[in-house]
């Protein structure tokens, strides 16, 4: 079995503290940050921008995520990846063109992830699964942190394993949303490999580090 990879997402932080806490998060031995980037049109939130996400890309060598829950990503496409993410992540929902938009993300030299919302099926990207490197399946309703994790996605997660085993490639399968120790181990069962956790890696019993490896001993 592979080992999991755990990223942290930026939306409970102090967000008057963006540096430190990114410093924190590396510290805890997270593998990646995820970046929540909201539009206030997309999901009913608004986060931040690529200059923010550049402006914390110097105090940490770990890898970067852009969660793009926008409409229309593609005009600032260049951005995310000059900000510092090694990985841009559109919702399938939010472009008319998402083999465009898929292979665009690509062409700026990034990997390419795509999400699904809990309402949107797996043959909204069945055709553009090989322009993928990761499959984002929410197991919340995108806007907010704090929700209660969508059990229901788990059927939807195992479809998209066997269907990425089925075709051999190679894509990270990640959840997000609701993820915690109670949580990660029916969506590590059902085939998910990357584990996206907010509000159960900065609040909690313990430090971030202890919250860190509890989290990952309950995905293996
Ligand atoms: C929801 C975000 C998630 C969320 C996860 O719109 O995309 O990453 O912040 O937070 P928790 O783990 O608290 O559900």
């Amino acid at each position: 079995t592979t080992v999991p990879t755990l990223v942290a997402s930026v939306l409970p932080a102090d967000f008057a503290d963006l540096g430190g806490q990114v410093k924190e998060i590396e510290k805890a031995g997270v593998d990646r940050i995820q970046w929540d980037v909201m539009d206030g049109r997309f999901v009913p939130n608004i986060t931040f921008g690529p200059d923010v996400i550049a402006a914390c890309r110097g105090h940490v060598q770990m890898g970067f995520e852009a969660h793009l829950m926008v409409d229309n990503p593609d005009p600032m496409l260049p951005r995310w990846v000059e900000a510092g993410c090694g990985i841009v992540i559109v919702h399938a929902e939010s472009t008319g063109h998402l083999h465009r938009t898929l292979g665009a993300v690509r062409e700026l030299g990034a990997r390419a992830g795509v999400a699904l919302n809990p309402a949107t099926p797996l043959a909204a990207v069945e055709d553009v699964l090989e322009m993928v490197d990761l499959l984002l399946i929410m197991t919340v309703n995108p806007g907010f942190g704090g929700q209660a994790y969508i059990a229901s996605m788990e059927p939807k997660i195992a479809r998209a394993r066997a269907e990425i085993e089925r075709r051999g490639l190679d894509i990270e399968l990640e959840v997000d949303g609701g993820i915690g120790a109670g949580t990660i181990g029916g969506a590590a069962t059902a085939g998910a490999n990357v584990f996206c956790a907010g509000s159960s890696l900065f609040t909690g019993p313990g430090t971030m580090a202890e919250r860190t490896s509890a989290l990952r001993a309950a995905a293996a």
